[in-house]
């Protein structure tokens, strides 16, 4: 197997407090190769978005890296300086976010903001910067570019600000491009458009994905393989078929009983009982136990994670007569 471009090695994020390091990422591992789309589901307040915001050293100033490696190719980003993680950024791995107002500036227009990021990680003259930053909204379908490019992001629509988000990153055309719920916040019709645009630019570009999301439509849709989220924890790891068509997890499986309606897709996690417990109060043992109508006795011991086939690794005592990892 080609060795990934991106691997994330007992990761552990968190906050320290006067009692001790509190995890919100519990020691995950994960991988990602050239080309692929990884997607990383889980209810809200899994860790998702902190462990994309590790990966980008964009975390929020209380939180910290506690443990582990991050390694893009050879290079592990968590020995780097500052300074060099944040050449990383941008140039090698990008990010999107779910509202694109928080990477676009209001006081700059669209084409100034975009020279400058092509300019600060590519040789170009801000001519060339500028034919480039054209191309580049073109390329994601944007009408009239011409003049967009001495507009403001407040004189756009949502949809239009997302693709001019996803022009910015691209333009330094990144190797890995992490999207965290990249198209929530849109009609159907438009989130439809961008992954599709997210798709297309990923095979000419040769791209790698990282795709957070709720949806479980999105996923099948654009995923090669999945990772399931639970309290900080990775609990399973799938091929996108064999989650879909044999899901391994308790908690997979009432994430999938529980698709959503089209219009109440913040609704879908109706069929697991209870909520995710906050990193404060956190269980002993597997942390799903008390949401899952399989646990046992054996459930207050925390399971390692077993593979379960070539398709797919389970943090779960059910699946105890597997290796484990
Ligand atoms: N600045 C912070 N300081 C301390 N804890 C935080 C901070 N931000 C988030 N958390 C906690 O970290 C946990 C994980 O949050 P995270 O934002 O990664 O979840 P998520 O899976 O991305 O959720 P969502 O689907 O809602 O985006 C949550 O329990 C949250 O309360
Ligand atoms: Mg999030």
């Amino acid at each position: 197997m080609e060795e990934p471009i991106l691997k994330v090695e007992n990761l552990e994020v968190g906050v320290k407090k006067d009692t001790g390091f509190m995890n919100i990422v519990n020691n995950i591992s994960f991988f990602l190769k050239k080309g692929e789309t990884l997607g990383i589901v889980g209810e809200s307040g899994c860790g998702k978005s902190m462990t994309s915001l590790s990966i980008m050293d964009l975390t929020p100033a209380s939180v910290s890296l506690k443990s582990g490696k991050i390694l893009l190719k050879d290079k592990d980003l968590t020995a780097m300086r500052k300074n060099e993680r944040r050449k990383v950024r941008g140039k090698e791995i990008a990010m999107i976010f779910q509202e694109p107002m928080t990477s676009l500036n209001p006081v700059y227009t669209i084409g100034y903001q975009i020279v400058e990021m092509i300019r600060n990680h590519q040789n170009m003259t801000k001519k060339q910067a500028y034919q480039h930053a054209l191309n580049m909204l073109q390329l994601v379908g944007i009408p009239r570019a011409d003049e967009i490019l001495h507009e403001y992001p407040h004189q756009l629509s949502g949809g239009m600000r997302q693709r001019v988000m996803i022009a910015m990153v691209l333009s330094c055309s990144p190797e890995i491009l992490i999207a965290d719920e990249p198209t929530t916040a849109l009609d159907v019709t438009i989130q439809a458009q961008i992954l599709e645009l997210m798709k297309s630019l990923q095979e000419e570009m040769n791209m790698s994905i990282i795709l957070i999301t709720h949806d479980l439509g999105v996923v099948a849709e654009m995923c090669d393989r999945v990772v399931v989220m639970y309290a900080g924890e990775i609990v399973e790891e799938s091929e996108v078929h064999e989650l879909f068509e044999n899901p391994k997890h308790p908690y997979t499986k009432g994430l999938l009983e529980s698709l959503p309606d089209v219009d109440e897709d913040r609704e879908y996690l109706s069929s697991i009982k209870g909520t995710v417990p906050s990193p404060s109060e956190m269980p002993e043992g597997c942390r799903f136990a008390p949401r899952c109508a399989f646990a046992s006795e054996k459930c207050q011991e925390d399971p390692p994670v077993f593979r379960v086939n070539q398709k797919s690794s389970c943090k779960c005592w059910l699946f105890e007569d597997s290796t484990a990892e």
